[in-house]
């Protein structure tokens, strides 16, 4: 076999073409334990979930002081650096590991040399307020998911959250909310609901409609699984004809 033939009979896994789902929703609307819950019921190897967080940009010293004074608009598509999530989705999705840095929510900037490296996975989720925003971002995802949970209940699961684990206090919180979050929301973040195959009601607490997510994950992966068998097979075919 020359070495042209032998390339077209490359061995190609299926985890070159990673299954990407997106979850965007409001902040505290519950994302992150869908994605988990996705994580678990899904029960396979090489599900990892990547928070939008690790894509904020840097911020100026002056736009730092706002931040600390919880004066500044993390909740503005601008705030995102899109172009290296792109960067490093398209990456994943042909198999290909990639650098992720690390945020720190208490400094508002992302840790100092210090990143986490994800290897080749075959279901990666996505999970931001803007996941399903950017054109670029939605060429690449297989599925899309909206959590739409009661804004009460995330503004009281956030501020619980803010206090505990983002070093903020009450007030500055609500300062927050109110200023950047709450308008945000409804300027740019419940748009995206048009953008979703599936819009999951209440979240976490939504088990039929996790559940129907999990069934369709499933046979997504099948179909993508049998189809590479069956490209396998034809390659092994046309190699003993040979
Ligand atoms: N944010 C912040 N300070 C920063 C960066 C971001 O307060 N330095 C806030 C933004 O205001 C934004 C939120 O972080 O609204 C995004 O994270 P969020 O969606 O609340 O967290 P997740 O755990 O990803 O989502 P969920 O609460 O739905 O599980």
């Amino acid at each position: 076999m020359s070495e042209s033939q032998s390339m077209n009979y490359a061995y190609s896994p299926p985890w070159h073409d990673t299954h990407i789902i997106g979850i965007a929703g409001s902040s505290g609307s519950g994302k992150t334990s869908v994605a988990a819950q996705l994580v678990k019921l899904l029960n396979l190897p090489w599900v990892v979930v990547l928070s939008m967080d690790s894509f904020y940009k840097e911020l100026t010293p002056d736009q730092s002081k706002l931040a600390f004074a919880n004066n500044y608009d993390f909740d503005s598509p601008d705030a995102i650096d899109f172009d290296i999530l792109v960067d490093r989705l398209r990456d994943l999705k042909a198999g290909r590991k990639a650098e992720i840095p690390i945020y720190s929510f208490e400094k508002h900037q992302r840790v100092p040399n210090k990143n986490t490296t994800i290897y080749s996975c075959h279901v990666l989720i996505l999970e931001g307020i803007f996941a399903l925003y950017d054109q670029r971002v939605l060429d690449l995802l297989d599925m899309k998911i909206f959590v739409d949970t009661d804004s009460d209940i995330c503004l009281a699961r956030r501020l619980a959250r803010d206090v505990k684990s983002r070093g903020r206090d009450v007030r500055g919180a609500l300062q927050q909310w109110h200023r950047f979050v709450k308008p945000n929301f409804e300027l740019y973040v419940r748009p995206q609901m048009k953008n979703a195959d599936i819009a999951i009601p209440r979240g976490i607490d939504n088990l039929t409609a996790i559940a129907m997510v999990v069934k369709h994950i499933q046979r997504a992966l099948n179909a993508k699984s049998e189809a590479h068998l069956k490209k396998i097979a034809e390659l092994g075919e046309k190699v003993l004809e040979k």
